[in-house]
């Protein structure tokens, strides 16, 4: 069972450092996604696991053998990591029906007929795709290649899973149910697992423990339901989320912040202080009330947006817009007044010039 540990990455292409000094452990059976936006270093730093791509600097261990390091000079090929891939690409053998681009690396590993087909079974069904055995990559869809991409990786049952947005090419019905197979999969493998996407739901339905990459480096490390309810900072605040995070600027004055339109109150610790804060809370945080209740705030309704579960509405406090997150679905006309109150325990508050969480910080 592999632990996998970076420590001291770097990585630049040219000029540009795209992975600045990361330090990562990845627990045995742990999954663990990496998550943030275009071009931050994710896939290069999976490329890296992999033996796709050198370090500048920096160690990777792969269970208890070092597979790449650049002071004592060991590189392992990326063939002898005993790893299971998926690439953003999928790269399949296209000379190769769907069984034989499933079961080839089964057969170098000198696993019994009645096993190999067995296992290719499984994985076709696992991935919807029993009867394909014997289509051509050139006869099936995208999305359809990314699932015989998953398939392969079922079959060959490794012990360490590295993924690169498996599902990106999948429609949104057969992406959920495709987030529920991979699951089930890694419950059953007990693989180590880095997975990467920038597809936040991913993120915080698969993973064990979630890290949100900006610009070559890590924002925040931590639990999904950490991630989601204690953003260390205000970059995933507003990554994490949606609809996102509702964020007013606002001064301190008399205990409370006053962000114009609205008065927001502070816990002790942070009300004895002065100068300017932002105050963040999730749409779904806020309580709506259709009439009016003593000491809640009337808004008026923008824009009401049903999706079929739930309601996103648009609403303005005075000029303060806000989103609010109901479920049900909602009708109501444009300009209806309504009643909304702030769950204050929900309430992160960050600071304007560190951008950091100040209730984080404080324990
Ligand atoms: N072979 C390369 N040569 C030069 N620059 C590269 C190369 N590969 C990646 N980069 C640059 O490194 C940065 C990180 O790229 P990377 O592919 O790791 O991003 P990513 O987080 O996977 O993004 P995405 O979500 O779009 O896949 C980007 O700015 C990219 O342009
Ligand atoms: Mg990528």
């Amino acid at each position: 069972m592999g632990q996998i540990r970076l420590d001291g990455i770097v990585k630049s292409y040219g000029k540009e450092v795209v992975v600045k000094n990361l330090d990562l452990t990845v627990q045995p059976g742990e999954f663990l996604t990496i998550l943030g936006p275009s071009g931050c270093g994710k896939t290069t730093t999976l490329r890296m696991i992999a033996g796709l791509e050198e370090p500048d600097q920096g160690d990777i261990t792969l269970g208890d053998r070092v597979v790449f390091s650049r002071s004592s000079g060991v590189v392992i090929p990326p063939e002898a990591r005993h790893l299971g891939l998926i690439f953003q690409s999928y790269a399949l053998w296209p000379h190769m029906n769907v069984a034989k681009n499933i079961t080839l690396a089964l057969k170098e590993q000198k696993i019994s007929k009645a096993e190999i087909k067995k296992r290719l079974e499984t994985a076709l069904e696992l991935v919807q795709l029993t009867g394909y055995a014997e289509r051509y990559p050139s006869e099936l869809s995208g999305g359809q290649q990314q699932r015989v991409a998953v398939a392969r990786l079922i079959a060959l049952r490794p012990s360490i899973l590295l993924m690169d947005e498996p599902l990106s090419n999948l429609d949104a019905k057969l992406r959920t149910e495709m987030r529920a197979s991979l699951k089930r999969l890694h419950r059953d493998l007990e693989a180590t697992t880095v997975y990467v996407t920038h597809d936040q739901i991913e993120a915080l339905t698969l993973s064990d423990r979630v890290i949100i990459m900006n610009e070559g480096q890590i924002m925040q490390e931590g639990s999904p339901y950490d991630i989601y309810h204690h953003p260390a900072n205000i970059f995933v605040a507003e990554f994490i989320g949606d609809p996102g995070i509702n964020l007013f600027s606002g001064t301190i004055a008399n205990g409370a912040l006053d962000c114009g339109a609205i008065s927001i109150p502070l816990p002790d610790a942070i009300a004895k202080s002065s100068g300017n804060l932002i105050a963040g809370i999730r749409p779904e945080k806020i309580d709506v009330s259709e009439t009016a209740i003593d000491g809640w705030r009337e808004v008026s309704t923008e824009i009401l947006q049903p999706t079929g579960a739930n309601t996103i509405l648009e609403v303005k406090a005075g000029d303060t817009p806000i989103t609010l997150l109901q479920p049900g679905f909602m009708t109501l006309p444009e300009s209806t007044p309504l009643w909304i109150n702030f769950d204050h325990d929900a309430i992160s508050f960050f600071d304007t010039d560190t951008q950091q969480n100040m209730r984080t910080e404080a324990g």
